[in-house]
């Protein structure tokens, strides 16, 4: 049995198997509606969600299986206490595969410990979100059909963007990916990014204060949202909030073929006037956030075409 916690559990070829299955489904749907008929996902979100919850429970849906589950810890026994374990334990009797957001870290690792189905983290407070990070390679692979030799700008809260960790995991296992990471001061990525992962793997890398000057640079710029829910105090949040908006003014200043992306929801750093502009690749990436998670729920259940 396998679970996903962290990009890291899965090998690049498995990434690449998971890109290709999502190519094919994207292909040829029908070829996938029945697959999963008899199973069932639960998707337990202690933290809100729009897009990941959904997007499981439509790729679910596609692949002829159902869903059950909860959208907030209130609406669940955890509002009376009970432990994630034991919440985990009892919902792996009832599905077969559970999708899981918390707002602390290692819950979801807690969570596979006791589980009898697989497990997979769908956002563990400020630390890793694997299943976006699927998403975003597959966006980048069928925005640029590659993986390597490119450089990443990533932009905004890189301190508390959990997106942003498992992105620059994954990332840094291609040939030739240079990141330039732009953030104010206080939002740097952890040290822990920069230690164990860009360094220990050689990756070049440059820290940046100014998107402006970064933007002729880049061929994947990835744009983050100040984390409101994830700051100490509000004067903080309210002082750092509107550090980057992206307008066409700085897209003026991109490659032709940049592609711009962000996990979503967005709040104030892309204008919508961006949204017209062709390399404004974030609502493609919401779309195929669907696909590869049809393609990961078929490897967990082992139900590969
Ligand atoms: N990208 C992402 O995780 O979006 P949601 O919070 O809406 O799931």
């Amino acid at each position: 049995m396998r679970h996903l916690i962290d990009i890291n559990d899965l090998s690049i070829e498995e990434i690449d198997r998971l890109i290709a299955v999502a190519d094919d489904i994207i292909a040829d749907p029908q070829k996938y509606a029945e697959v999963c008929h008899g199973k069932k996902l639960a998707t337990l979100f202690f933290e809100p969600s729009t897009r990941t919850r959904l997007s499981f429970e439509a790729a679910m849906m596609e692949l002829g299986g159902n869903v059950l589950g909860f959208s907030s810890a209130d609406s669940s026994s955890s509002a009376k206490g009970e432990s994630v374990s034991d919440t985990i334990r009892v919902v792996s009797y009832y599905a077969d595969v559970i999708a899981m957001r918390h707002p602390k870290e290692g819950a979801p690792r807690v969570a596979s410990a006791v589980s009898d189905v697989p497990v997979i983290n769908a956002g563990d407070g400020g630390h890793n979100h694997p299943t976006q990070t699927l998403t975003d390679l597959l966006t980048i692979h069928r925005e640029k059909g590659r993986l390597s030799d490119m450089t990443v700008g990533l932009c905004g809260d890189l301190m508390f963007g959990r997106t942003v960790h498992s992105l620059i995991s994954a990332m840094s296992r291609y040939e030739n990916v240079k990141f330039i990471l732009i953030s104010p001061p206080e939002l740097r990525v952890p040290d822990y990014i920069t230690q164990t992962v860009l360094k220990r793997r050689g990756c070049e890398y440059e820290v940046a204060e100014s998107l402006d000057s970064s933007m002729e640079k880049l061929d994947i710029l990835y744009m983050t949202r100040i984390q409101r829910e994830r700051f100490f105090n509000e004067a903080d949040y309210l002082r750092l909030k509107d550090t980057y908006i992206l307008d066409t003014d700085k897209m003026a200043l991109g490659k032709p073929d940049l592609s711009v992306m962000h996990p979503l929801p967005r709040v104030n750093e892309i204008d919508t006037a961006v949204d017209a502009d062709p390399r404004a690749a974030y609502f493609r990436q919401a779309k195929y956030g669907k696909y590869i998670r049809m393609a990961l729920i078929l490897m967990l259940l082992g139900k590969e075409i």
